[in-house]
């Protein structure tokens, strides 16, 4: 995905527009990381644990059938951070915002994302493959209270192996809540849709079996917690049931 054309560069003074921490002082865009379809990513010069995302250039951006400027995807990123934190879904710290101009957030040197796993599936040791994977179902429980996370994809989730932990690095503001008992809808189906996926899936570098495995467990371990979560309510009217808490995450 690097290599777009991109309006700032390294060495580019950014003012801090509107804070709420920094307003008024201003960073210097240390390395650029990379882009996506709309945001550059830049190291802070004099904090390069730390990264800032800017919209990308000054051309618009196809979303939901509508052309939109990338500086609205850091306003996406910016209402779509809180539900996610507040819901205990692991998201890349945010510390600083500007909505329509900027996110800083910690830059994360360890990451492994979802379809880098994907593809290199068959080539992990099984028995780090295993632990990763059980990183992945601690973080797909998070999710449970949701049917979609905006923008889900398999380069928004990353894996850092130092922590063993799953993160969101990139989303926006249109999740959907989980609301039907009915609905066994989980963030992770939308992968199967997802065009770069399918593309790796037709080239032979992921293989569907194993695409397909991940998926069915990750979503068992999502609808088993949805219903779990339900139990409490059950154990009201039964005073015999009372382990609920060992059978729920
Ligand atoms: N906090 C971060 N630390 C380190 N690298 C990051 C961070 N956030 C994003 N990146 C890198 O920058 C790349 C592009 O970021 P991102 O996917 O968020 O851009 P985007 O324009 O929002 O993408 P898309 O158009 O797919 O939504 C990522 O694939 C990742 O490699
Ligand atoms: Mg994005």
């Amino acid at each position: 995905m690097a290599g777009h054309a991109k309006a700032y560069h390294p060495g580019d003074t950014i003012s801090l527009k509107c804070g709420p921490l920094n307003a008024g002082k201003s960073v210097k865009l240390g390395r650029y990381i990379d882009s996506g379809g709309s945001t550059s990513i830049f190291q802070l010069a004099d904090d390069p644990s730390k990264a800032i995302r800017l919209p990308k250039d000054e051309m618009l951006v196809q979303f939901d059938a509508k052309m939109i400027p990338p500086s609205q995807f850091i306003t996406f990123f910016i209402n779509g951070y809180a539900p996610m934190k507040n819901a205990g879904v692991p998201v890349v710290r945010m510390y600083d915002f500007c909505k329509g101009k900027y996110v800083i957030v910690d830059y994360l040197e360890e990451r492994l994302s979802l379809q880098d796993f994907l593809v290199q599936y068959d080539h992990l040791d099984p028995k780090e493959r295993e632990t990763i994977f059980n990183a992945l179902v601690d973080f797909a429980l998070t999710t449970s209270p949701f049917d979609d996370i905006g923008d889900f994809k398999s380069t928004s989730l990353v894996y850092s192996k130092s922590l063993n932990l799953w993160r969101l690095i990139d989303l926006t503001q249109h999740h959907k809540r989980h609301k039907s008992e009915n609905s066994d809808e989980t963030p992770f189906n939308y992968l199967f849709r997802e065009v770069e996926i399918l593309q790796l899936l037709q080239d032979g570098k992921i293989r569907k079996q194993v695409l397909d495995g991940l998926i069915l467990r990750l979503d068992e371990a999502i609808q088993m917690k949805r219903h779990h979560s339900c139990e409490p309510e059950l154990s009201r009217l039964s005073p015999t049931r009372t382990n609920h808490e060992e059978i729920g995450r």
